[in-house]
């Protein structure tokens, strides 16, 4: 190879390759579902964050048709120019109400939740602010906390009194202008809630915000009002975070919080300001999205069926199931080779479950994350375990 600079990449990439860290894309043909075809396979997929079975919807895709018919396909430009459209302020009126952490409360939508992340943190804390994070919190909120360049404190997860230590600390809150704790509300790799109603008093007794990022809760858990309504809680000190591309089966995310707090993402959050706006024909889905999963008790009813079946039948597993009430079921190996091992064992069975390995989680604790959806089946479920068993036996052999 010619060119150094290449050359020098070339090898990095080789590096990764070589300790079992490269990641591959594999191409989905068709729609999201229970079932996938992948390069010509269709495998019977425990991988999707679509936990209620919303991503190929007949009524939101006929919704964003008409959108599209209405609205064209492009938005033009950024909220702040000329791309705020009409559609955009009725969904996120809608959003408010249906989340409501707070009176009054006003909802801001976002490309992305990586973005929302990004922009709640870098628009409200700054170089004299402290962050007080999650352990095991992810990745996009862990950037948001950098870029801000408040000071980051990362506690022990899920760990309360650990944060009243630290955050009654001299060296994390005396001094700070404003101090954060910001948590995922359920945890990406593990499925576990996080303890909001402790944080929440933790912060008002600490004069900290809250800031709870819901991409797994919204849908799922409080009548899929998200995790503020499955403890009950209410604040003017919460900043809330939803995402629109796991339960709500489109994509993008939403930030719903007092309006004095949303007025200053407008004005001040690069990560909103200065990007396109999504197309109005997506916040028309999600409109629908958001009256199927406001009626969508009798999916969250199923999909919590689906989840004790899952359970029941995971214990007898040689690897240990984490304790996820949530459509998240981690299953952990251990080492990677395991995960990669137990998960290429059940594609031959044509059964797709990822092996996630470090850095996404922490060393030693790779994993199969099942991720189960409303939209499959018990006997899919049954499936699964069976084909779980089968790899469990022959690592064994
Ligand atoms: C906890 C958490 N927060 C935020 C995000 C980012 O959301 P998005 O995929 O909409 O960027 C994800 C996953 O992607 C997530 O798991």
């Amino acid at each position: 190879m010619d060119d150094p600079a290449i050359a020098e990449l070339a090898q990095a990439l080789a590096q990764r390759e070589k300790d079992g860290l490269a990641r591959t894309r594999r191409r989905v043909e068709g729609p999201q579902g229970p079932r996938v075809t992948i390069d010509g396979r269709t495998l019977l997929a425990f991988a999707s964050n679509d936990y209620l079975g919303l991503a190929n919807d007949p009524a939101i895709v006929d919704a964003a048709c008409a959108g599209a018919r209405r609205y064209g396909v492009g938005s033009g430009a950024s909220h702040l120019i000329v791309g705020h459209g009409a559609a955009h302020d009725a969904l996120e009126r809608e959003l408010a109400a249906f989340v409501a952490p707070c009176d009054g409360a006003r909802a801001l939508l976002f490309s992305s939740g990586y973005l929302a992340n990004l922009a709640i943190l870098t628009a409200l804390a700054s170089r004299n602010d402290a962050i007080f994070a999650d352990r095991l919190n992810h990745a996009c909120l862990n950037d948001g906390a950098l870029l801000s360049r408040a000071r980051l404190h990362r506690y022990a997860h899920g760990d309360v009194a650990a944060l009243a230590l630290r955050i009654g600390e001299r060296s994390g809150s005396v001094g700070a202008r404003r101090r954060f704790i910001a948590t995922d509300a359920v945890f990406s790799m593990d499925g576990d809630i996080a303890p909001l109603p402790g944080l929440l008093d933790l912060a008002r007794r600490h004069d900290a915000w809250l800031v709870v990022d819901d991409a797994h809760g919204f849908g799922v858990l409080g009548g899929g009002r998200g995790s503020l309504a499955h403890f009950g809680l209410r604040s003017d000190r919460i900043v809330y975070m939803g995402t629109l591309g796991k339960a709500a089966g489109v994509a993008g995310a939403f930030v719903a919080a007092h309006p004095t707090v949303t007025e200053t993402l407008v004005q001040t959050a690069r990560p909103y300001i200065y990007t396109t706006a999504a197309p109005p024909l997506m916040a028309e889905a999600l409109r629908a999205s958001l009256a199927l999963i406001a009626g969508g008790e009798a999916r969250r009813a199923h999909l919590a069926a689906l989840i004790a079946a899952f359970r029941e039948r995971a214990a007898a597993l040689p690897w240990p199931l984490l304790p996820s009430q949530t459509p998240i079921q981690p299953l952990v190996t251990g080492d990677a080779a395991t995960a990669v091992a137990v998960s290429e064992a059940l594609l031959e069975q044509g059964v797709y479950v990822p092996a996630i390995r470090p850095p996404t989680v922490p060393a030693n604790t790779a994993r199969l994350r099942v991720s189960l959806s409303a939209a499959h089946t018990l006997s899919d479920v049954h499936a699964l375990a069976d084909a779980l068993e089968r790899a469990a036996a022959g690592a064994g052999s």
